[in-house]
C-alpha cells in the first residue's frame, strides 16, 4: 500500500492499552485495508517504567508531554484513566491539532463537554466508544444511526462487577461480602470496591449516555446514585418469590423538556431481557421514538472488548483524516433540566420488620395510604414466634417517590412497624 501511514501515540499503557495495541498488532492488515493506509503506534507513554509490558521497549517514554506535543503523531489513545494529568494531555493534543480517542469515562462524564467543544471548534474528533459498556456499540450507534430518533428512555446494566455480584447472590444464594469476596479474587472486582459498588461507575457512564442521547451535557451530580451495598440475600430471595431479579440499573428518561437520570437497584419482571444478562455481561435497552426498542449487548470491561472499541473509533478517525474530513463529534447543549429523584413516579418494594400480631397488617395498609401508596403484592413470615416478630414485603402501586419516603418515614411502632429493612424501585414493563 502505497499511502503513508498515519502515526498513533498511546497515553497509558495498562490492560486497556495492550488490548488495543494488540489488536492493531493481529488485525494490521485488514484494519490498514478499512483505513485505506496503515496504522502505525509511533510511541506509547507510561508512568512507570519498570512494569514488563507487551510491546517493543523502543516504543516506551516516560515523557507523556513529548507524545502530544509531536508534529508526526496524528492520533492519540488515551488509557490512563483518572481525571488529571489525562485530562490537561487531552486538552493539548487537541489544542496541538491531534485526533484523540478515549477509554476514559470518568473525564468524559466530568469534563466531556469542554473537551468536545474545543475538539468541534478544531475540526476534530474525541471519540469515547470504550468509556461506557467496554466492547458494546452505544455511542458511535446513538450518534449515527439512532440519531433520528428523540430518545424516549435508556435503561441499561453498565457496571460488570456489581453483575456478576448480584449473578451471585441470585444464582448461589450467596451474601453480598462472599460474593464481592469471589469477584475480588477472580479480578473483577478491585481491592477498593467503591466505585463499582457503590454505583460511582455506573453514574459516570450514565452521564455519558444520557448525554449522547438526550443531547444535553448531563453533569455527574445530576444523576441520582445509589449503589448495592445495602441489599441482602432476603430482597433477592422475596424479589424472586414475587417474579422479579434485582440488577443495578442506570435509567435516563425525558419527561417533558426535562431528563431524570438515575442510578440504583432495581427489581426487574424476570422475563425483561435485562434481568437475563448475567455475570460480568452489560446490555442497554434505547427506546427511540421510531425506533422503538433497541438493545444493545456483551462484554463491558476487559482488555480485548474495550480494545475492540478502541480501534473501532481509531478507525473511524483515520478514516476521516485520509478522506480529508472534518472531525464530527456532536457537542451536547449546556443548561439542560435535570429532575431530581423525588419527582420519579414508580412502583415500589417495601421489606419490614413487624409485630406478628393481629390488626398490624390493616394499620400499616392504613399509614400507607394517608400517603396515597397502595399495595398490589404480599409476601410474611413469621421470623421469631417466640418473640412475636414477622417480616413483611410489599409491592406497591405506582406513586411519586416523594410520597413514599414521606409514608415509610410515619411507619412506626405505632401501626406495629419495628424496622423498615429495605425499599427499592421497580420497572414493571416486561420489555
Ligand atoms: N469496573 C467496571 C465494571 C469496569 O465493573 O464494569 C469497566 O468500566
Amino acid at each position: 500500500m502505497a499511502t503513508a501511514p498515519l502515526r498513533i501515540g498511546f497515553l497509558g499503557f495498562g490492560v486497556v492499552g495492550t488490548g488495543t495495541y494488540r489488536m492493531l498488532v493481529d488485525n494490521r492488515e485488514s484494519i490498514s485495508r478499512k483505513v485505506g493506509a496503515p496504522l502505525d503506534v509511533a510511541k506509547i507513554g507510561i508512568r512507570d517504567p519498570q512494569k514488563p509490558r507487551e510491546a517493543p521497549d523502543a516504543l516506551f517514554t516516560t515523557d507523556l508531554e513529548g507524545i502530544v506535543d509531536d508534529p508526526d503523531i496524528d492520533m492519540i489513545i488515551e488509557v490512563m484513566g483518572g481525571v488529571e494529568p489525562a485530562g490537561s494531555l487531552i486538552e493539548r493534543a487537541l489544542r496541538n491539532g491531534k485526533h484523540v480517542v478515549t477509554a476514559n469515562k470518568e473525564l468524559i462524564a466530568k469534563r466531556g463537554g469542554p473537551l468536545i467543544r474545543l475538539a468541534a471548534a478544531n475540526s476534530l474528533d474525541l471519540h469515547f466508544e470504550a468509556a461506557v459498556g467496554g466492547g458494546i456499540p452505544l455511542i458511535q450507534p446513538l450518534k449515527h444511526q439512532l440519531a433520528g430518533n428523540d430518545v424516549l428512555k435508556l435503561m441499561g446494566i453498565v457496571n460488570g462487577t456489581t453483575n456478576y455480584i448480584l449473578t451471585r447472590m441470585t444464582e448461589q444464594r450467596m451474601s453480598l461480602e462472599d460474593a464481592l469476596g469471589e469477584a475480588q479474587r477472580l479480578g473483577y472486582a478491585e481491592a477498593d470496591p467503591t466505585a463499582d459498588v457503590d454505583g460511582h461507575d455506573a453514574q459516570c457512564k450514565l452521564a455519558i449516555l444520557s448525554g449522547i442521547a438526550f443531547g444535553r451535557e448531563t453533569p455527574v451530580d445530576c444523576v441520582y446514585r445509589e449503589g448495592i451495598r445495602g441489599l441482602t440475600a432476603d430482597d433477592i430471595h422475596f424479589a424472586g418469590i414475587l417474579g422479579y431479579r434485582i440488577k443495578l440499573l442506570g435509567i435516563a428518561e425525558a419527561i417533558g423538556p426535562a431528563v431524570l437520570a438515575r442510578v440504583h437497584p432495581t427489581l426487574l419482571p424476570k422475563k425483561h431481557p435485562l434481568a437475563n444478562v448475567h455475570d460480568v455481561y452489560n446490555a442497554v435497552q434505547i427506546r427511540g421514538d421510531f425506533v422503538g426498542d433497541v438493545i444493545f449487548s456483551g462484554r463491558g470491561a476487559g482488555s480485548d472488548p474495550t480494545g475492540s472499541a478502541i480501534v473501532g473509533d481509531l478507525i473511524d478517525v483515520a478514516r476521516n483524516i485520509r478522506l480529508g474530513g472534518a472531525g464530527n463529534v456532536i457537542a451536547p447543549e449546556t443548561g439542560g433540566q435535570f429532575l431530581t429523584i423525588d419527582s420519579l413516579v414508580s412502583r415500589y418494594y417495601l421489606r419490614m420488620r413487624v409485630d406478628d400480631k393481629p390488626r398490624v397488617l390493616g394499620q400499616i395498609a392504613s399509614r400507607l395510604g394517608e400517603f396515597d401508596v397502595s399495595l398490589t403484592d404480599m409476601e410474611m413470615r413469621v421470623l421469631d414466634a417466640a418473640a412475636g416478630t414477622g417480616e413483611i414485603v410489599f409491592l406497591t402501586h405506582e406513586c411519586r417517590e416523594s410520597d413514599f419516603r414521606q409514608a415509610t418515614e410515619a411507619l412506626d411502632d405505632t401501626c406495629g412497624v419495628r424496622e423498615i429493612a429495605t425499599w427499592l424501585r421497580v420497572e414493571t414493563r416486561e420489555a
